[in-house]
């Protein structure tokens, strides 16, 4: 079977053209990610109308472009995985819009699935793995942070979330404060990577409570930069950026050791845009008698890759009920009860 995966979610445009059996094993033909970063910088963050048109002036180019890399034509293509939600309203109608347009254009019509974005993060590490369970996935986005006990496709059940910032954005607000560019996370940790420690401490936070939470964290952040950064120096940066990573890392540390303690589970995955930061790598590699997923590089941030592979797993939707589907921007993923 060949599958289609869409995702445009936020601001990424994302394709792939896939091949797989239905039962976890996939053959990626062609994946394409065009990042919308340059667009959204000089606004300091996502401006939602600007990403929803760059995606729909993308879309078309972009499926040109996987069908000729590829080597499978649209008609034979037999199901599409778009995107649903949750994520920016305006941007996922794009990519739904788009595959309704395909479904509506080809005869017979190529089957259609709606994916949540979470549940495709959640299952991106078995891209080029096979399926395995339980686990406990660890989901560090820049609008997620979740840690979900996971014992089949399609049964998810949260031990733990973000009650306010996701720990992707508190790498980019902490990022802001410290002068770098939107989005900054990556940056911020690259700058942290170059010390082994720090004279500035911030503090543990919300070890007590059931949630994560990182606006605590983003209020410290905020009196230590505007305290320190009067000098500017490299040294006092760098040492800034590493205090803040040691913090966001130990906050989301302990909370998954809780959790693995909790629930018995010793496997764990890690995934999401964050789950590209070495210090998190790390942290969680030394914890003993834990086997660790993580996707490949490519699949941590958001991609079409992993849509395509949430939706080869799927059940297909009702070709009637796709076609008058409208975006879900919250769509929490233990609403997910199918398989
Ligand atoms: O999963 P993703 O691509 O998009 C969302 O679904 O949100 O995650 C993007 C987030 C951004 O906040 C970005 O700053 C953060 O992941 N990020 C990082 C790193 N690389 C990306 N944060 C910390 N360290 C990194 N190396
Ligand atoms: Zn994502």
């Amino acid at each position: 079977m060949f599958v289609l995966g869409i995702e445009t979610s936020c601001d990424e445009t994302g394709l792939c053209i896939m091949e797989c059996d239905g039962e976890g094993s996939v053959k990626v033909l062609s994946e394409i990610v065009a990042s919308q970063i340059d667009l959204h910088a000089k606004y300091g963050g996502v401006v939602p109308e600007l990403a929803s048109r760059e995606h729909m002036e993308s879309l078309p180019v972009l499926l040109d472009q996987a069908i000729t890399q590829s080597g499978v034509e649209l008609s034979k293509i037999d199901r599409v995985a778009v995107t649903g939600g949750p994520g920016l309203k305006g941007c996922l109608l794009t990519g739904l819009v788009f595959a309704k347009g395909l479904v509506a254009a080809t005869r017979p019509p190529m089957g259609a699935v709606i994916v949540n974005h979470i549940e495709a993060h959640i299952l991106s590490p078995f891209i080029t793995r096979g399926l395995k369970f339980p686990f406990l996935s660890l989901v560090v986005s820049g609008g997620h942070t979740e840690l979900i006990n996971v014992s089949a496709v399609g049964r998810y059940e949260v031990i733990s979330r973000t009650i306010d910032d996701a720990a992707g954005e508190a790498f980019d607000k902490s990022a802001h404060l410290l002068g770098i560019p939107y989005p900054g996370g990556a940056k911020l940790a690259s700058i942290a990577d170059t010390k082994t420690s720090s004279r500035f401490t911030l503090p543990k936070v919300m070890r007590e409570a059931k949630g994560f939470s990182f606006s605590g964290l983003k209020t410290a952040v905020s009196l230590l930069v505007s305290r320190e950064m009067k000098r500017r120096d490299e040294d006092t940066e760098a040492e800034l950026a590493f205090a803040i990573q040691d913090s966001i890392v130990d906050a989301i540390v302990f909370k998954t050791k809780k959790a693995l303690a909790q629930t018995g589970i010793r496997t764990l995955s890690l995934v999401g845009g964050v789950a590209a930061n070495r210090a998190l790598r790390d942290a969680l590699s030394a914890l003993s008698g834990i086997e660790l997923l993580i996707p490949e590089r490519r699949y941590c941030g958001d991609n079409g890759t992993m849509i395509a592979y949430a939706g080869s797993l799927k059940r297909e939707a009702d070709i009637g009920r796709f076609l008058s589907a409208g975006p879900i921007p919250r769509w929490p993923v233990e609403e997910i009860c199918e398989g």
